[in-house]
């Protein structure tokens, strides 16, 4: 959309008559996020047995990251009531994303992260953004607690996804997906879980979307978490909404949550959607990163976990191929470069003899 007023360039302030909480919109920080492309994905359609297959990508946000659409809402709303010091806990993207927005905003920002665990493309923005970083010795949800504690101690305001704001910001990536769609419903969104926010904020979107009449019906969420990081698939797979926290591991950093702060919002969208939860394996995460990468997009490894799961489901009969699927890919693929380089180290061409044999030419000009 063409205007000079920030807030009609923005994805997220486009449908402000769905962020009723933050009006009159006089203290709005916006990069513009949102308008992210919806991706028709035929080599992971392949891949996962699917008919069609398409793909959300959030990545492709201002900080790389589907955190944007929360951020803008969230500092927009600190920003209102005066704060002038925010904090969050992060596996990254939160942090590179608050640390943006709050530099914009001229507000300080304090980031809790755990020590070495957190991808460098992430790491890096955080710090060039100005946000002043503390490596804790544990992992996220350790860093959660301390940041809940300081942020009530110092009087500052806390940016994680259980600021409710975060959550108002993340419906629209439901909104303009279902505008981008011409309001043609999907059967499916799937979207990888860790902290739970996103999850939550989609079942809230579609609850709205319903009571204003804008659609009838909702499609069905599925939430994929990683093996070794899957409190809510645990839950789900025994139908009780009791939260046991896990002791997190999984490459896909982003995701390394084992005692996820929106549990209950969570369920409440999986039952309002007739959703379910899936885990899926580190080389089913791998595997399907690469196939996203087939299709020209890439993505984070957190983010695979869509792709993969829908394989899953589709194996399970949960879901069927004719389906109209649409994957929340929700980071950029070159936020985490390190694992991807990791994955393809055996590829790289070192050798010459190899060169030729894949480009059929004896001999390569490499200049003068
Ligand atoms: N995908 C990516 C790329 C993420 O960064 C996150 C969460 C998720 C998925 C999970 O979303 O927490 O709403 O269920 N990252 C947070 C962070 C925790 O600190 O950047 P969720």
């Amino acid at each position: 959309a063409g205007s000079w007023d920030p807030l009609d360039r923005s994805g997220v302030w486009r449908y402000r008559e769905f962020l009723p909480a933050l009006a009159p919109f006089d203290s709005v920080v916006t990069m513009p996020e949102g308008n992210t492309p919806v991706y028709s994905m035929q080599r992971c359609a392949a891949y996962t047995g699917m008919e069609t297959l398409h793909a959300k990508h959030q990545g492709m946000n201002p900080t790389g990251s589907f955190k944007d659409n929360g951020m803008t809402c969230a500092v927009s709303m600190a920003k209102k009531l005066g704060a002038s010091m925010v904090a969050c806990a992060s596996t990254g993207n939160t942090s590179a994303s608050m640390a943006a927005y709050a530099t914009r905003a001229g507000m300080k920002s304090v980031i809790f992260i755990p020590d070495g665990q957190i991808a460098y493309g992430k790491l890096s923005q955080a710090l060039d953004f100005g946000g002043h970083t503390i490596q804790i010795s544990g992992d996220f949800d350790m860093a959660m607690k301390i940041v809940e504690e300081v942020c009530i101690r110092e009087n500052i305001y806390l940016l994680n996804s259980i600021n409710p704001f975060r959550i108002e910001g993340q419906k629209t990536i439901m909104i303009e997906l279902l505008h981008q769609l011409n309001w043609e419903i999907p059967d499916w969104v799937v979207v990888p879980g860790g902290n739970l926010g996103n999850n939550s904020a989609f079942g809230k979107a579609f609850e709205e979307l319903k009571r204003v009449g804008l659609i009838s019906k909702v499609p069905r969420i599925a939430v994929i978490q990683a093996e070794g990081a899957n409190p809510l698939y645990q839950s789900w797979k025994k139908e009780e909404q009791v939260l046991t926290p896990v002791e997190a591991q999984t490459r896909a950093t982003a995701i390394k949550i084992g005692n996820p702060v929106s549990f209950d919002k969570s369920w409440f969208a999986l039952r309002s959607t007739n959703g379910v939860a899936e885990e899926v394996s580190e080389a089913e995460i791998a595997q399907a990163k690469v196939h996203i990468g087939y299709d020209g997009v890439g993505s984070e490894p957190a983010s695979a976990t869509t792709v993969a799961g829908v394989k899953k489901l589709v194996q399970k009969g949960v879901i069927t191929p004719q389906e109209r699927v649409v994957c929340i890919l929700t980071g950029h693929l070159l936020k985490d470069p390190d694992y991807t380089i990791e994955y393809h180290q055996d590829e790289l061409y070192a050798d010459p003899q190899r060169t030729t044999a894949v480009t059929g030419h004896e001999k390569i000009e490499t200049g003068p």
